[in-house]
Parts: C-alpha cells; sequence; structure tokens
C-alpha cells in the first residue's frame, strides 16, 4: 500500500462523521373531541421516523403540506417534546438532556423559519435582535461579532439601526441567519426558509446559505416542498408521507430513480428537463392526502396508490434497502415499472 493508498483507506474507514441521528422519533399532539365527554384523539404527526445526517451534509426532507417536517424539524431541537424515540447530536443524547443541559447546547442547533417577520421581534432594532443571544450566553464583543456577523450575510452597519418592519423580507432573513449563526452552530434546522420571499430573492438567500455552509462546515436539515429547490441544495433526501418516511437516498437515488409510488407521483408535479427521467416519473397525482387524525391502514399511501393490493390495506411494509443508501418503504418496491 503506497501512502496515497495508506491516506485514502484511512479517510474511507472513518467514515464521515454523524452529526445527527434520529431514531423512532415520534410526536403525538393530543387533539380533544366533544364538549360534554371529552375524548382525546393522538394526531401522530411524526410516527417512526429514522435517519441520519452526516458532517457538513444537506439532508432534504420533502412532502405535501401536512406530512410532518417541520414536526420533524422541531422535534429534533426539542422545541416539542417527543413522545418517543431518540436523537443525537454528535453522540449526545438530545433526548436525554435536562433543561439545563439543554440550554447549554442550544447555541450548537439552532432553526430558521418560513416568515422571517414573524420570527423577528419588531420592537428590536436589527443589532439587538442578533445581539441578543450573544448577550444572553455572555460573550464578550458584542458589537464587533454583530458587525461581523451582518457583513457575513451580506448587510451592512446601516442596518442595523432599523426595525424589522422597515427593511425587506430578504433581508429580513438574512437577519434571521445571522442571529442563528451568532453562536457558531454545527446544525441549522431549515424550515422552507426562502417560501415566503419573491422569487427574485430566493437564489440570493439559498446562494448565501450554501456559501455560509461551506465556510462554517454546517450541517442543515432543509426541509421544502420545493423539489426543485431541494435537487439542487441537498445532497440526500428523505420523502415524508402522513407522518412516515417513505424513501430515503441520495438525490441522484431519489430524483432519478424513485422507488416509491408516493415519490414518483409527487416527482410527476414537477417539470422534468431531463427526458430519461420523465419515462421514470409517470405517476399522476391521486387524490388528496387524508387526514392524519385517522390515518389509513397497513401501508398509509395504499388510498392514493396505483399499485395497492390487499396486503397493502392491511399490513404495514418495512424500510427495505434496495442498493446501498437507498431505501424505500413499499410491499411491491422489486415489482414497480
Ligand atoms: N402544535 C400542534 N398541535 C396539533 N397538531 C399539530 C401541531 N403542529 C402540527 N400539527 C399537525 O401535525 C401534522 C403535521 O404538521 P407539520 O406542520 O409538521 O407538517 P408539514 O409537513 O410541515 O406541513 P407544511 O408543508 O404545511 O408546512 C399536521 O396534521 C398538523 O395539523
Ligand atoms: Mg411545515
Amino acid at each position: 500500500m503506497n501512502i496515497l493508498q495508506g491516506i485514502l483507506w484511512l479517510v474511507t474507514s472513518m467514515g464521515v462523521g454523524t452529526v445527527i441521528r434520529v431514531e423512532h422519533l415520534k410526536k403525538y399532539f393530543p387533539i380533544t373531541h366533544g364538549f360534554i365527554r371529552k375524548k382525546i384523539i393522538w394526531l401522530k404527526a411524526v410516527d417512526d421516523v429514522s435517519f441520519e445526517i452526516k458532517d457538513g451534509e444537506t439532508f432534504g426532507l420533502v412532502g405535501e403540506s401536512g406530512s410532518g417536517k417541520s414536526t420533524t424539524g422541531r422535534t429534533i431541537l426539542r422545541l416539542y417534546e417527543p413522545t418517543g424515540g431518540k436523537v443525537y447530536f454528535n453522540d449526545i443524547e438530545v433526548t436525554a438532556l435536562s433543561k439545563q443541559e439543554l440550554k447549554e447546547l442550544r447555541p450548537k442547533m439552532q432553526i430558521i423559519y418560513q416568515d422571517p417577520y414573524s420570527s423577528l421581534n419588531p420592537r428590536l432594532t436589527i443589532f439587538d435582535i442578533i445581539a441578543e443571544p450573544l448577550r444572553e450566553y455572555g460573550h464578550e464583543n458584542v458589537e464587533d461579532t454583530v458587525l461581523e456577523l451582518l457583513e457575513a450575510v451580506g448587510l451592512s452597519e446601516e442596518h442595523a439601526k432599523k426595525y424589522p418592519d422597515e427593511i425587506s423580507g430578504g433581508q429580513c432573513q438574512r437577519v434571521a441567519i445571522a442571529r442563528a449563526l451568532a453562536l457558531n452552530p454545527e446544525f441549522l434546522v431549515l424550515d422552507e426558509p426562502t417560501s415566503a420571499l419573491d422569487v427574485s430573492v430566493q437564489a440570493q438567500v439559498l446562494n448565501l446559505l450554501g456559501r455560509l455552509q461551506k465556510e462554517r462546515n454546517l450541517t442543515y436539515l432543509f426541509i421544502s416542498h420545493d423539489l426543485g429547490v431541494v435537487r439542487y441544495l441537498a445532497d440526500r433526501v428523505g420523502v415524508m408521507y402522513l407522518g412516515k418516511l417513505v424513501e430515503i437516498g441520495t438525490i441522484e437515488q431519489v430524483f432519478d430513480n424513485p422507488a416509491h409510488p408516493y415519490t414518483r407521483m409527487l416527482l410527476s408535479s414537477i417539470p422534468v428537463p431531463d427526458p430519461k427521467a420523465r419515462a421514470i416519473r409517470k405517476e399522476k397525482v391521486i387524490g388528496e392526502i387524508p387526514s392524519p387524525l385517522h390515518p389509513p391502514s397497513g401501508c398509509r399511501f395504499h388510498t392514493r396508490c396505483p399499485y395497492a393490493r390487499e396486503i397493502c390495506r392491511k399490513e404495514e411494509p418495512a424500510m427495505i434497502e434496495l442498493e446501498k443508501g437507498h431505501f424505500v418503504r413499499c410491499h411491491f418496491v422489486g415489482e414497480l415499472q
């Protein structure tokens, strides 16, 4: 073995570190029914979800509205307490931390929300919005750091004195990003970070997020219903349907060779420039997503699946690894054309 082979062996045998590991995560919301005899029904927003995000990677989470993407992101950060399952951040079990321990870890794991205006305090100046976490965690040189952060997100000193309603939506989102970066996080949940912005501004903010990721070695969970954006930005992707992950793989595996009928259905609704891919994505979008309060039995997708058979109504399919790193939850995965 020469030196180069030796280094290559070392790198591949160590593998890339895992920053986030989600194991059988569940988040059920109690919904009360009835006035006199109150009855609680559990809405299973996230129901046994497992996946990993590697160091420096962008993991896209896609699925129709209500499939549980935001709840997954917030439960990973323990902004919602999980109903079950475990979350690890660099081998620290986030789900086992006390309130105080969680507060100490919080700077490392941050979230950017969809609507920049409602996620920023309207009564604070941009300076104070970004300075707030620095002060809370006893940071020195608050002023210099705020100015550096403003510059890092493409804003300048003159924005510092303004209030959120005096700047544009795109600038507000840059402020939210600067604030999230203030305490040097390693992991960011980006929950539809550009879908409330004008199309012309979306690309600028996405480019900024891409640049910051490289400069600061950030790991992203990128939540979006915009499959085009996910394809452009993510390394791997998970497809959610009614609280379950139905397919996981690299962008190439999932977008060029979608295995789950639901993934094919989702992909059929976006324009595809590649003719080879178009041949695969022939599923039409059928019906509406059922209520998560009463999810279908067996495979939750069976009510909309053109291939559904008896077993799909009765048994929930297991997650199978089709090829290395490409997972799918379907009884008939090998048989679908
Ligand atoms: N705090 C809550 N209390 C009760 N139900 C909730 C709560 N938050 C979310 N839900 C329900 O959980 C399910 C999943 O919601 P979630 O917001 O995670 O979906 P999503 O995939 O992010 O959708 P969207 O694309 O619209 O943002 C939905 O049925 C939603 O109504
Ligand atoms: Mg959401």
